[in-house]
């Protein structure tokens, strides 16, 4: 973190290191009593090879894999897909690679539409993704796929081509699957949707859209261990945690901007801005005690919104954190023609490359965001491969554990968003969900079975 006045001084670090670490002694608590379970799902053997034999065995069958799922129950494998296949079009929901991967996490009804026109259900996969297995926008799309499917293929065939996600031992998700004899896999108890890409919810579209899952896993669980270590200097979640506590309560820094330079981490810019908002926007702290806390996240993209945002990063309210995410080694380099015009503009560019041009207009952005006295600091990913990206993630889940930590909220439940949920059952007509009284019952108990 750098910049005079808005930034931190090294004292103040200093002086909080003892609440980082205790931030993570708590958290390891947490994990060891059976709460919190992402920390282990990268070192799942067992549940890798189950995945990977599935997708072997439907291998040629499919062209396309279709996903109904929303938030934590989609937001990840797009995020990988779009970092290991390539960018998706700007905030569109799908690839473009073979095998496609659509992921319906919306209920637009023309979005919708124009998804199943695209899709040839004779060679589509369809992956309903639900953990508590109610959620009305992955129902009501579900039922529109199912529906397609079967009117093409017949009831057998359809469910041959579908895998449901969702909990073991709930939810009508799971009794729809049980009842029509669905391959299904399961999402553990203890890990939430926005913390649960590398259970079933990521891998199972990730191994079917043909990711490297075990690489991503790898990275992951080498990213675990070193966010055990209770060393600040070698545990780069915590110290991030701890920096942007400090940023955010000392300075009053209440947006962070996450400025991914390349394009292929877009999407998991959205992944991280569900994962900050839901898990870190409480209305209370752990002890009952209204707080309304919450960090605001953007996603911004480098170079690009240089020229869209950048003029309100520089001059407006200083009330933002900027993290950079860059890439050290790319894939190739965009070498830009050596050949001269006579014209300045494009001269001084002749025999460049593009690699060099974003580190630039990153390096340079940083640059002045610092000299405007904008803090800010830097993740730098040695190349988007599956390793990096899976450690990535799972370093900003630990990042975003151990800020909960130190606020001493629950990182980990979202009633905000289950009270909206059941509002919804009602304005449809759910029975039991038709007035506040019932909606609240149902709310306070899904909250306590979350
Ligand atoms: O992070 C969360 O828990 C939420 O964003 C959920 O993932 C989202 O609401 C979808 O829930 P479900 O998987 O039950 O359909």
């Amino acid at each position: 973190m750098t910049g005079a006045k808005h930034g931190l001084d090294p004292a103040e670090v200093q002086a909080a290191q003892p609440k980082a670490l205790a931030a993570l002694e708590g958290f390891h608590k947490s994990f060891d009593e059976g709460r919190y379970g992402f920390p282990a799902l990268p070192a799942q053997g067992r549940l890798l090879k189950q995945i990977s034999a599935a997708a072997a065995s439907l291998a040629g069958s499919y062209d396309t894999v279709c996903v109904a799922g929303i938030g934590g129950s989609a937001l990840g494998a797009w995020a990988l897909d779009c970092a290991l296949r390539g960018p998706h079009p700007v905030q569109a929901a799908h690839s473009i690679r073979n095998p496609r991967l659509v992921i319906l996490d919306n209920v637009d009804p023309e979005f919708i539409e124009l998804a199943l026109a695209s899709m040839n259900p004779a060679r589509t996969l369809v992956v309903p993704i639900a953990k508590s297995g109610a959620t009305a926008e992955t129902m009501a799309t579900f039922l529109i796929v199912d529906e397609w499917m079967k009117q093409a293929l017949g009831a057998r065939k359809a469910a041959a081509r579908t895998i449901a996600v969702t909990s073991q031992g709930r939810g009508d998700l799971k009794a729809f699957a049980t009842a029509n004899n669905l391959a299904t896999f399961h999402i553990p108890e203890s890990v939430g949707g926005r913390f649960s890409v590398l259970s079933p919810v990521g891998l199972v579209p990730a191994a079917l859209a043909g990711l490297d899952i075990k690489a991503v896993c790898r990275g992951a669980a080498s990213m675990t261990r070193q966010s055990w270590t209770a060393d600040l200097a070698g545990n780069v979640a915590l110290r991030s945690a701890l920096y942007h506590y400090l940023i955010w309560t000392l300075r009053k820094k209440t947006i962070q901007v996450a400025f991914p330079y390349s394009n292929r981490l877009w999407g998991l810019a959205f992944w991280f801005r569900q994962l900050w908002a839901e898990s870190l926007g409480k209305a209370k702290d752990r002890k009952g005690k209204t707080v309304n806390i919450g960090q605001t996240p953007i996603a911004a993209l480098g170079a690009t919104d240089q020229h869209s945002q950048a003029q309100l990063y520089m001059e407006g309210p200083n009330d933002k954190v900027f993290s950079f995410w860059a890439v050290n080694r790319w894939s190739t380099q965009g070498a830009i023609p050596k050949a001269r015009t006579g014209l300045d503009s494009f001269d001084y560019l002749a025999g460049q490359s593009l690699a060099k041009l974003i580190d630039a207009e990153r390096n340079a952005t940083a640059a002045a965001l610092t000299a405007a006295g904008r803090p800010n600091c830097t993740f730098a990913l040695d190349r988007v491969d599956a390793a990096h990206v899976g450690a990535f993630m799972q370093l900003l889940e630990f990042q975003t554990a151990f800020m909960g930590e130190l606020l001493g909220i629950d990182a980990f439940d979202q009633p905000g968003v289950e009270l909206g949920k059941v509002f919804t059952f009602g304005l449809m007509d759910r029975p039991g969900y038709s007035t506040y009284a019932e909606n609240f019952r149902a709310y306070e108990q899904r909250r306590k079975g979350q």
